[in-house]
């Protein structure tokens, strides 16, 4: 298995040898955002939308991504390229309020943003794929309300998440499916979900309070044009139990567990949107 890389002060360097402060307030406080994107061949799909996430999450948590030590586009090119194409990666870029004490306070204004990088080896394992993974339903709402802290935001605060991912892994299962607080079924900890109900697609709204995945959206789009009955709205959770197939989108995982219809339409739709190769990719993003 490849070695992790990771961008960080400028260099890429193994992943197992770089470094952040103990005092930077992503550790301390899980006071960042982040984006995941899949590398095809060394090519990052969607790089265009997971740029402008992550700067409408640094914008609703008031991080001055221009003051950050690169640009991000900079710095996911670079990991791409050192990670190469022989094998497909996952590819992260971090960004934090940077290294300061107190909760906020002039310090935290004064703070230079951290941005570091990281890719590793696509993590999802070949059976989730051959024989769909086991999902459970949890009596539990996903990470805070959209009161609390605007889902356009993908921030660091992931613990709710990680806790029920552990709580699903207790109890046999691969993933757990999450509530809003207001009872509707939401996403995964990782991934967005999709009901399937005699041939017709439905998945939570946006209004759920869920994060946008940007593989929801393309799923969305693939399945209108290809003549699905698509809806977009509020889900009863007990209609999960009802599904013919569940499934969940996200990034680095694509779509899993299938019918294989739509994903193979997603892998279609990826390759074809990389297909003029490297030019294609770096030269739509200044
Ligand atoms: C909570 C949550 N929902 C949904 C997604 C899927 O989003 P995307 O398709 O943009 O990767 C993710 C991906 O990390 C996630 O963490």
């Amino acid at each position: 298995m490849r070695r992790a890389l990771a961008w960080v002060d400028g260099n890429v360097v193994d992943a197992a040898a770089a470094r952040v402060s103990v005092l930077d307030r992503g550790f301390t406080l899980a006071d960042g955002c982040f984006e995941t994107m899949r590398l095809y061949a060394g090519l990052p799909y969607a790089l265009d939308r997971h740029l402008a996430r992550l700067a409408t999450s640094a914008r609703l948590l008031d991080i001055p991504l221009d003051r950050a030590p690169a640009r991000p586009a900079a710095v996911v090119r670079a990991l791409a390229e050192a990670w190469g194409p022989e094998e497909d990666g996952m590819l992260r870029v971090t960004l934090t309020r940077g290294v300061a004490g107190g909760v906020a306070g002039p310090r935290a204004e004064a703070a230079a943003p951290t941005l570091v990088a990281t890719v590793i080896p696509v993590p999802y394992p070949a059976r989730f794929y051959e024989e769909g993974l086991r999902a459970v339903l949890l009596d539990r709402p996903r990470r805070a309300p959209p009161e609390v802290l605007d889902p356009r935001a993908k921030t660091l605060a992931y613990l709710p998440h990680v806790l029920a991912r552990r709580e699903a892994e207790r109890r046999g299962a691969d993933e757990a499916l999450l509530l809003s607080t207001d009872g509707r079924l939401a996403e995964a900890t990782t991934a967005n979900v999709f009901l399937v109900k005699n041939g017709a697609l439905a998945t939570p709204d946006l209004a759920t309070g869920i994060l946008d995945g940007l593989t929801r959206a393309d799923v969305l789009r693939l399945a209108r044009a290809e003549g699905l009955a698509v809806e977009e709205r509020a889900i009863d959770p007990r209609e999960a139990a009802a599904a013919d197939e569940i499934l969940l989108t996200a990034s680095v995982g694509e779509v899993l567990p299938v019918t294989r219809r739509i994903a193979d339409l997603y892998r279609l739709h990826v390759k074809q949107s990389l297909s003029q190769g490297a030019r294609g990719v770096w030269e739509t993003i200044n």
